[in-house]
C-alpha cells in the first residue's frame, strides 16, 4: 500500500513537473501576493519584450492602503533619463521613457483596465483603456478615457533622479475607488496587473527598448492574457 502510494505520487509529481515546464515554455503569467502597507512585495524584471534579451533591472515595490494602491518604481542602470519637457499630464509621454502599470480588478483577462505611466520628469499619464479584443487587434475598437484632474481624483506622484547611481525612482499612489473598492476593503481582492519600462535615448528616438514583468509575445503592452495575477493578502 505504502509503496503503491509512493509510486502514484512520484508519477503525479513527474506529471506536475512536466506540466509546469510546458507552462514555463509558454511563459504563463507570474503571480504575486501583495501585503497591506507598510509591508511590501516586489515585482522585478530584466528582460526585453518580446525577445527576452538583457534589459536594465527594474523593480516595482507595492502594497495596498485603505484607499490607495501604492507603487514604488525603481529604474536601475538608467543612463538617458529621456523625456520631453514640453509634455504634461496625459500627453504622449510613452514615446520617451516611462515606467508603467496596467491594472484591472478580478481574475480574468481584462477588456478594460487602468493604464498608468510616470516619466523621469514626474509627469503622469492615467486613463482607462477599453480593449475588447484583449490583444489590441488591428481595426478593432480601442478607446482611451482620460483622468485629467489627477490630484482631485487622489493620485499622487514623487520622482527622484540620481545620475551618479544611474537610478530613477518614482513613488505613486492610485485610488482604489477607481475599481469600486471601498475604503478599507482591499484585503482579499484579486487583480490582474503588469509592469513595464521603456528605454530610449535622443540618438535612438523613436526606437524604444521595452521591458515587462510579464512579457507579451509581441512588442505591445496591450495583450491582457499576459497580465500577472496579483492578490491583496
Ligand atoms: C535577472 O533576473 C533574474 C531573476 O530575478 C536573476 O536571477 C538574474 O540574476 C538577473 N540578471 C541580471 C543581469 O540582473
Ligand atoms: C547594470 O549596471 C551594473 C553596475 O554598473 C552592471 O554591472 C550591469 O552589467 C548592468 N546591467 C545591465 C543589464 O546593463
Ligand atoms: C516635444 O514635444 C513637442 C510637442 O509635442 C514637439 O513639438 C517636440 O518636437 C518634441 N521634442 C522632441 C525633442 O521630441
Ligand atoms: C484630457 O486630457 C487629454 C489628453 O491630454 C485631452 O485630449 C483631453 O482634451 C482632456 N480632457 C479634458 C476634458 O480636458
Ligand atoms: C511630482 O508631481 C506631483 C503631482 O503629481 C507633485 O505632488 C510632486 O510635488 C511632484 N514633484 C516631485 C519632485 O516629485
Amino acid at each position: 500500500m505504502m509503496s503503491l502510494r509512493l509510486c502514484v505520487s512520484s508519477v503525479a509529481m513527474a506529471a506536475a513537473l512536466l506540466a509546469s515546464r510546458a507552462l514555463a515554455a509558454y511563459s504563463s503569467p507570474p503571480s504575486l501576493q501583495v501585503p497591506a502597507c507598510p509591508h511590501l512585495s516586489v515585482a522585478s524584471f530584466n528582460k526585453t519584450v518580446p525577445d527576452q534579451k538583457d534589459f536594465p533591472p527594474t523593480e516595482v515595490a507595492l502594497c495596498y492602503g485603505a484607499d490607495t494602491i501604492n507603487l514604488a518604481f525603481s529604474a536601475h542602470n538608467e543612463t538617458n533619463f529621456y523625456f520631453n519637457a514640453s509634455q504634461g499630464t496625459n500627453d504622449a509621454i510613452w514615446e520617451y521613457e516611462v515606467m508603467e502599470t496596467f491594472i484591472a480588478p478580478g481574475d480574468k483577462d481584462p477588456q478594460t483596465y487602468l493604464e498608468f505611466e510616470v516619466n523621469p520628469n514626474n509627469v503622469t499619464f492615467q486613463a482607462f483603456i477599453y480593449n475588447p479584443t484583449k490583444v489590441r487587434a488591428d481595426g478593432a475598437p480601442f478607446e482611451t478615457f482620460y483622468i485629467n484632474n489627477t490630484l482631485e481624483a487622489g493620485f499622487t506622484a514623487a520622482t527622484m533622479l540620481d545620475q551618479d547611481q544611474q537610478l530613477w525612482g518614482s513613488s505613486v499612489s492610485i485610488p482604489l475607488g477607481l475599481f469600486n473598492v471601498d475604503s478599507g476593503t482591499a484585503k482579499g481582492t484579486k487583480w490582474r496587473m503588469n509592469f513595464f519600462r521603456t528605454v530610449v535615448a535622443p540618438a535612438t528616438f523613436p526606437d524604444q527598448t521595452l521591458g515587462a514583468w510579464s512579457s507579451p509575445n509581441k512588442a505591445s503592452f496591450h495583450i491582457t492574457p499576459f497580465f500577472g495575477h496579483v492578490e491583496f493578502i
